[in-house]
């Protein structure tokens, strides 16, 4: 038997480099080897009441951006969480015995907490348990998470052995955070710092539906320094970063000609980004491509969306029949 894997995103529009190289292109070695659910958490979002038509527009965004991808609806199951509702109830069921002490210790509620202090909404305060609610409704062994989502695993394993306590059953198993390991390729932003990431800012972040004049203007701006001035020297963490992103999008050639140019002191950053710009342009033209397609046809769209559905209905719904005889309905 095949293990099960489970990922969701939010739906916050197109996926950048970084969510490409971090998950989504591990996720796309992953389809053949496990049972796979991925799928767009619209629910999750509304903790911060976006309106609907940028909720529609963002969830179908992210659908289109996995395809693009490469995720197969055939493969595996693609869906958007909002059509299995079978997990709101069983989010109610964990909600249950999950302890207000513990919830308020999130790091992420805490945080969300002071980002929106006129908006300190239960769903906010319970936000981990619809998540443990997403992984233990399909059982998925394994979770591929970023250090940042770590402490809504644990609570998924501490709402999975409390279930079992309460009811002297042995019903959910603990799921494992999945590692990527060295598959995992770090993508820096475009600011000099940190990694890539929609919440340093739009322009420190280049998307896969990006257009090119986008792309160039944002990768003209990306944070250089005024050059080095020694032969071999080491590179400072902005230029680490450039040089990063060149390895990820160029050719090999072109990365040597850049390299050799900064240990001899030669580089001129300006000529460097306008060739990682028109690099990023190729290499990001096939998904945009695909993405403005899939966004087009509205109905192949709701088609894809409609067949992750349905599978994933079918284990949720098993899920919610046996959970339901377990607590005596
Ligand atoms: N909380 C995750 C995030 O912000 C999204 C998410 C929702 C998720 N449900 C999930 C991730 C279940 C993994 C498993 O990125």
């Amino acid at each position: 038997m095949k293990k099960t894997v489970l990922s969701g995103i939010r739906p916050t529009g197109d996926l950048h480099l970084g969510n490409y190289f971090g998950a989504l292109k591990n996720f796309v070695k992953m389809q053949d080897e496990f049972n796979c659910y991925f799928f767009v958490a619209d629910y999750h979002s509304l903790t911060t009441h976006p309106n609907p038509e940028n909720l529609r527009k963002n969830t179908r965004r992210v659908l289109a951006n996995y395809v693009a991808a490469g995720l197969d609806p055939k493969k595996c199951a693609l869906y958007i969480q909002s059509d299995v509702q079978e997990v709101v109830e069983l989010y109610l069921f964990l909600n249950m015995s999950a302890y207000l002490g513990e919830l308020e210790r999130s790091v992420t509620f805490k945080d969300k907490a002071r980002q929106q202090p006129d908006n300190v909404n239960a769903g906010l305060l319970t936000y981990p348990v619809l998540q443990a609610a997403d992984i233990l409704i399909h059982k998925a062994h394994f979770v591929p998470v970023g250090k940042d989502q770590e402490q809504h695993l644990e609570m998924a394993r501490t709402l999975a052995n409390r279930f079992n306590h309460l009811y002297k059953v042995e019903y959910f198993a603990e799921p494992q955070a999945y590692n990527f390991g060295e598959q995992l390729v770090k993508i820096p932003g475009l600011d000099g710092s940190g990694k890539m990431g929609k919440s340093e800012g739009e322009a420190n972040a280049i998307f896969l539906g990006e257009e090119p004049e986008s792309i160039r203007k944002k990768v003209m701006k990306a944070v250089t320094d005024s050059g080095p001035t020694e032969p071999n020297q080491e590179k400072p963490e902005a230029i680490k970063n450039i040089f990063q992103l060149m390895s990820v999008v160029s050719k090999p050639d072109t990365l040597d000609f850049f390299e050799n140019a900064y240990n001899t002191c030669q580089i001129r950053y300006g000529d460097m980004k306008k060739q990682l710009a028109e690099d990023m342009i190729l290499f990001t033209a096939p998904f945009r491509e695909r993405i403005n397609d899939l966004l087009a046809d509205e109905k192949g769209l709701d088609a894809i969306a409609a067949e992750g559905a349905e599978k994933a209905r079918i284990s949720a719904r098993k899920t919610i029949d046996e959970v339901r005889g377990i607590i005596g309905f």
